[in-house]
Formats: C-alpha cells, sequence, structure tokens
C-alpha cells in the first residue's frame, strides 16, 4: 500500500493506537488527539494500511503519492469501500510539486493552502484576539532579516535581494548566510524591524510560514514577495506588510524602509491590527489531520464528488 496514508474515520470503531508507519516525509510522530488538540471531537486516525477498508478517508500525500507510484495505490474502484473518500494532500506549491498530472478522476478532495481547497489549512491564519490590549513590541536593534534556505539565482526573491541590497543592508541568515541566534529564527528575527517575508514560488495564496511564523510571530513587519497584494488582502489586513509591488523599484522600496526607521509613529502603525487579532500558525501535520477529520463529519455521507482536472486547477 501507498506510502503516507494515514486513514481518518469517524466510524465507530475500537482506537487502536497510534500508527507510525506511512505518514508525510516519513514523519514519525504520534497521531495527535483532535479533540484535545483541536477541540474535534469524533475522529480515528490511523497510519495502519491493514485498516484501510475501514476508513472513510485516505489521505494521499501528493510528494509521496508520485515517489511511490500509482502501481503502488490501494484498490481503488470497484474495490474501493463505498463512501470511501480519497483525499489529495499537498502543501507545495505547483512549482515544486512535479507530477500534478495523470491524477484526474481518482481523488474526492483536496487538501492544500488553497483557499478553494476541499479542506482548506493555511499556512496561518488571524483569530480574534483572546485578550486585546496594548500591544508590546519587542525591542528593535536591527533593520532588515531575511532566513533563506534554498538559494537559487533564478528565483524571483534572490534577484529582487540582490537588488534591495545595494541600498539597504539586509542581514541573511540560513545555509549560506548568518547562524540563527539560540531559540531559532523567531528569537532571531524578533530583533529586526522588518522580514522579508519572500516565497519561493509565486502562486495564487501560496502565503507561507514565512509570513505567519518567521514575520509576524517575531514581531517583524513582513516585506511580501509571492501572489499579487490582493491575495495576501483575503487573508490578513493591507496594513500588516509591506508589498514589493507597492514600488516601481528595489530603490524606493529602500527608500521608504530607511523613512520608516526613522519615523517610529508611521512604523507602529503596521501593528494596529494587532489590538484585534493572533497569529496563528499551523502545526504540521496534525492539525491538517484533524481539519480534514472536522471536513468529513460536516459533509456527512451523501456528497459524492471526484476531482477530475487536479493538475489545472492546481496550476492556476
Ligand atoms: C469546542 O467545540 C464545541 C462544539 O463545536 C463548541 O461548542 C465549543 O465552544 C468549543 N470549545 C472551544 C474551547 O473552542
Ligand atoms: C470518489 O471518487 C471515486 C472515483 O472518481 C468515485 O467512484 C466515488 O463515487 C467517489 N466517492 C465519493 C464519496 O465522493
Amino acid at each position: 500500500l501507498l506510502g503516507p496514508a494515514p486513514l481518518l474515520s469517524v466510524r465507530p470503531m475500537p482506537y487502536l493506537g497510534p500508527g507510525i508507519n506511512f505518514t508525510p516525509w516519513s514523519d514519525c510522530r504520534r497521531l495527535p488527539d483532535c479533540a484535545l488538540r483541536f477541540n474535534v471531537s469524533g475522529c480515528r486516525l490511523s497510519a495502519e494500511r491493514r485498516r484501510y477498508a475501514e476508513a472513510a478517508a485516505v489521505l494521499f500525500h501528493h510528494r509521496d503519492l508520485v515517489r511511490h507510484g500509482r502501481a503502488q495505490l490501494p484498490p481503488g474502484a470497484p474495490q474501493r469501500p463505498s463512501g470511501q473518500r480519497w483525499v489529495w494532500m499537498n502543501f507545495e506549491s505547483p512549482s515544486h510539486s512535479p507530477g500534478l498530472r495523470g491524477w484526474g478522476g481518482l481523488f474526492n478532495w483536496t487538501m492544500s493552502y488553497r483557499l478553494d481547497s476541499d479542506v482548506f489549512v493555511p499556512y496561518g491564519a488571524l483569530r480574534a484576539a483572546r485578550a486585546p490590549g496594548r500591544l508590546v513590541l519587542p525591542r528593535k536593534t536591527k533593520l532588515v532579516a531575511w532566513v533563506i534556505s534554498h538559494w537559487n539565482e533564478e528565483h524571483a526573491r534572490v534577484r529582487y535581494y540582490r537588488q534591495l541590497q545595494k541600498y539597504l543592508p539586509v542581514d541573511v541568515y540560513g545555509a549560506q548566510g548568518l547562524a540563527l541566534k539560540e531559540g531559532g529564527v523567531v528569537r532571531t528575527v524578533s530583533e529586526y524591524k522588518f522580514y522579508l517575508a519572500f516565497e519561493n514560488s509565486q502562486h495564487t495564496d501560496y502565503i507561507t510560514e514565512k509570513l505567519w511564523r518567521n514575520a509576524f510571530k517575531a514581531g517583524a513587519v513582513p516585506i511580501v514577495l509571492g501572489p499579487r497584494r490582493a491575495n495576501y488582502e483575503l487573508f490578513v489586513p493591507p496594513n500588516s506588510f509591506i508589498h514589493v509591488d507597492d514600488f516601481p523599484s528595489p530603490r524606493k522600496l529602500a527608500v521608504y524602509l530607511k523613512f520608516l526607521d526613522r519615523n517610529p509613529r508611521s512604523y507602529r502603525r503596521y501593528f494596529a491590527w494587532r489590538e484585534k487579532y493572533d497569529v496563528h500558525v499551523a502545526s504540521f501535520w496534525d492539525e491538517h489531520y484533524c481539519r480534514a477529520c472536522e471536513a468529513l463529519q460536516a459533509a456527512g455521507d451523501d456528497q459524492v464528488k471526484s476531482v477530475q482536472n487536479l493538475a489545472g486547477w492546481f496550476e492556476s
């Protein structure tokens, strides 16, 4: 049976304990208790293939699907247990999802960062603040940080950085740069006023932990390079980030950042939204499994669907 296929079931059955056989990227952590972690009750998660026939849904992680190939799929129609949903799960962007073609008509649902997925699980989200109040900014002694692990001169983000750093110092961390402080990315970035939340590729709704964790959680103002501004504004307030498209050139952006550096009142406006919202960062993969279970329960048994044009949809 295929690689990572945690089974999800909402049917009553004994819970046999956490399985560690098949999870994305061979991640061997225990499967979560959805009620405890995410207030989603009635879930039975399993990574044991022998329970395939019992499952109400089966999750297929795209990268592993491609690696193991179609021949290793569990029995499909007509042997597929009736009512069982196959869920295609992918959190990489189309640019980093090889082998998208050839999977049409196989899956019932999609699960991804795209808003129009059957199970939408974004990399992060804003939630109503639990304790609204005055925001205390972390002490800022530095200007612009960037953490990058995969350096590729062809990427739009590296090309932009090359221009920007001519006009403004940028501290680069990661594989080819400075070492992160003890305490990791969030600790390191929290000393900076700005963070380059540059995505590795530009696609609809593809807004990752670079925004949610590296910038927002660290209390730095994100400078984003990703989908267009209007796409970001579906998820976060307009005044919570700076978009590279807001400026005709990297030089003009640098001028603006220097202005904000000298004008604390203008800089602080980028934090006004924090009085109303808390930042939630998705927990891989626990949250994803539980959200799928939640969607399964909400959908009931009578909705039949299959995803015909997987590649066309995901690449749009
Ligand atoms: C948990 O979910 C139940 C039912 O959906 C809801 O009534 C309750 O308020 C939730 N509790 C929390 C802590 O969110
Ligand atoms: C799931 O998709 C398969 C293949 O397209 C289809 O035969 C089956 O009826 C679908 N089931 C549900 C519950 O949508």
